[in-house]
């Protein structure tokens, strides 16, 4: 987790672009922030969120040619100042900024302790400015001193590193993202795009191995044997203003109501409604799988749910799997399995893994991802991306949306037959349109005064609401701090339903008329008898708004689009529940947006 940035070859607002990449940032970790700047090494760092490095700035002024900068998520050492990046050697000539794990830095600390060398933090990073330090004293130059040091690291990380006077900024990518911008004086580093974008949209995507050295004149990329590479560079499609707030209270809103325009980008181009064909160039050539299997985590894992279900409908045998449980205890699979990762950042350790597994395996494996280049995206045999646009609130919205859409496309592609996509097509095509009405009218937010003291919230759904029902009660839980949790409505009867009393609402997806939405009323009114009130999501085709206590409505729409609808009132109503609450939404406690640890 973490995120760095680095930039080189401006005069004098180097602090500036520093501090501004880390706001960008923050969605990958707030525990603590630091900059160092050079060429006159120096270093401010602070625990806490970016506005407490802000005051040590304002507070010390400090200027630079050229410098790093870090926000962390804590995995070694608690976060605390000592444990804020930068990390230097104990002369202070190198600075040093890591994101990921070093695996073996238990060892390589005894060997410098052993040396006589003092550690001053519980980080893995720390050992990396040492490393360097003792080859410049041993009178190697700077830029051996870095290859050689990032030889000798096992695990992950994407690093930078200064050295007091060395008017360069060294940099190594391995198993953690890592972007360089190129602008017309002056190179960029980070751990993605939005950190410099408002500078330049030209940008090279790392390969694991890779390493830069950029200083004012440019930059060149080495591989793991320092030969210089060739590199494309590619011009991203977004913009600054994409991943500002425009003007809502927080990205998470904004995100919700940019909903409309990601379903439409997500489908555009992908399906002719007149003739009822949906493809998707991008696997058009993968025959028919004997078998899918699904591995991601989080929302994108409610996503992977909702896919086996619709893909084992077209009679296509699937699971969804917890990516973190998969490569431990990897479920059997045919050569014929396709083997999906489903991941909005396609940079999550637990989903990369299991993928990695499969591709072990011999089995084709396929990233269904946000991310363009994304490590998920260059590994996997294909890729699909969901077009969603960039998504900075840790909460996944409209990238779950999107998935949903994503797992359509990809499961008529995938399916061989004759079967008339026309209505599909129709409604999926209507979902922007149908989320507009919801944001235009959704009742969640006056829901809030009458449940905002709960003690917890349920949420229930069968069938492919299953997955609606654990999306709600993640987002309420992830940004509200209140207790909630989802189940398929059949399961209260054994043991949840133990938990049911007033205080605790039930949200109640029914979709439809059918044999499902009936028993789901079964299950409404099974809550209702122990006082719990009840607020139906429904489509008005069953009598679920004239049992509920309350009703957020949803338009009318195939059986297929409905679950993206329910969960827009579900995001609404986390989210003004979490506001009325006064939590930080978009960046919950603990959390981050992109989990690069196992
Ligand atoms: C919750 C959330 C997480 C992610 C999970 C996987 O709102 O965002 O649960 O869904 O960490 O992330 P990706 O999709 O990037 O693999």
């Amino acid at each position: 987790m973490c995120g760095i940035v680095g930039s080189i070859g401006r005069s004098d607002d180097t602090v500036d672009v520093l501090m501004d990449g880390l706001r960008s940032l923050e969605y990958r970790g707030y525990d603590s922030t630091g900059i160092a700047l050079g060429p006159k090494l120096q270093v401010l760092r602070k625990s806490g969120e970016l506005d407490a490095l802000t005051e040590v700035v304002n507070a010390n002024e400090p200027t630079g040619t050229y410098g790093i900068g870090h926000t962390r998520w804590s995995t070694h050492g608690p976060p605390t100042d000592r444990n804020a990046h930068p990390h230097t050697d104990e002369n202070g000539r190198v600075a040093v900024v890591h994101n990921g794990i070093i695996e073996n830095y238990a060892e390589l600390k005894s060997e410098l302790e052993a040396q006589g060398v003092t550690f001053s933090s519980d980080t893995d990073t720390e050992v990396v400015p040492h490393l360097i330090a003792q080859r410049l004293a041993d009178g190697v130059d700077a830029e051996t001193a870095f290859h050689e040091t990032v030889d000798r690291l096992d695990g992950s990380y994407a690093i930078a590193a200064i050295i007091d006077g060395e008017e360069t900024i060294y940099a190594a990518r391995q198993g953690s993202p890592l972007v360089v911008g190129v602008g017309d004086t002056c190179t960029y580093l980070a751990s993605d795009v939005p950190a410099f974008v408002e500078h330049t949209r030209d940008v090279i995507y790392l390969e694991d191995g890779q390493r830069v050295r950029a200083d004012a004149d440019g930059y060149t990329v080495f591989d793991d044997d320092r030969e210089p590479v060739e590199v494309s560079i590619e011009t991203v499609s977004y913009t600054a203003e994409e991943t500002g707030k425009s003007g809502y209270d927080h990205y998470m809103l904004k995100e919700i109501h940019e909903q409309p325009t990601a379903l439409r980008q997500c489908f555009s181009g992908r399906a002719d409604a007149l003739e009822g064909t949906i493809s998707l160039e991008e696997v058009d050539e993968i025959p028919q799988p004997d078998a899918v299997q699904f591995v991601a985590c989080g929302t994108s894992y409610h996503a992977a749910l909702y896919g086996a279900s619709i893909l084992r409908e077209t009679g296509v045998p699937a699971e969804a799997y917890l990516a973190s449980e998969y490569a431990l205890s990897p479920p059997p699979l045919s050569l014929g399995t396709l083997v999906v990762g489903i991941t909005q950042s396609g940079e999550t350790a637990d989903t990369l893994a299991a993928l990695r597994d499969a591709q072990s395996r011999g089995v084709t494996t396929l990233a269904l991802t946000n991310t363009v280049n994304s490590t998920a995206a260059r590994e996997c045999d294909h890729a699909v991306y969901i077009r969603a646009g960039p998504e900075i609130g840790v909460a996944a919205t409209k990238t779950f949306s999107s998935q949903l859409v994503g797992c359509n496309l990809l499961a008529e592609e995938l399916v061989d037959g004759q079967r008339d996509l026309r209505p599909l097509i129709e409604s999926l095509r209507g979902l922007p349109d149908d989320v507009q009405s919801i944001l235009d009218s959704s009742a969640a937010e006056s829901l809030v005064d009458d449940y905002a003291d709960s003690d917890a919230y349920f949420f229930i759904g069968r069938g492919t609401n299953v997955a609606v029902a654990l999306e709600g009660a993640l987002k309420c839980k992830e940004i509200s701090y209140e207790h909630a949790e989802g189940f398929p409505a059949g399961e209260l009867k054994h043991g949840p339903l133990a938990l049911v009393t007033p205080d605790t609402p039930v949200f109640a997806v029914v979709i439809g008329d059918d044999e499902r939405a009936q028993k789901t009323l079964g299950n409404i009114k099974e809550v209702q008898a122990r006082g719990a009130p009840v607020i139906a999501v429904t489509d008005g085709e069953s009598a679920a708004d004239e049992i509920a206590d309350e009703t957020l409505m949803i338009p009318e729409t195939s059986e297929r689009a409905a679950p993206v609808l329910a969960n827009v009132q579900l995001q609404l109503f986390s989210y003004h529940l979490a506001d009325e609450l006064g939590r930080p939404i978009d960046k919950p406690r603990n959390l981050a947006k992109s989990v690069t640890v196992e």
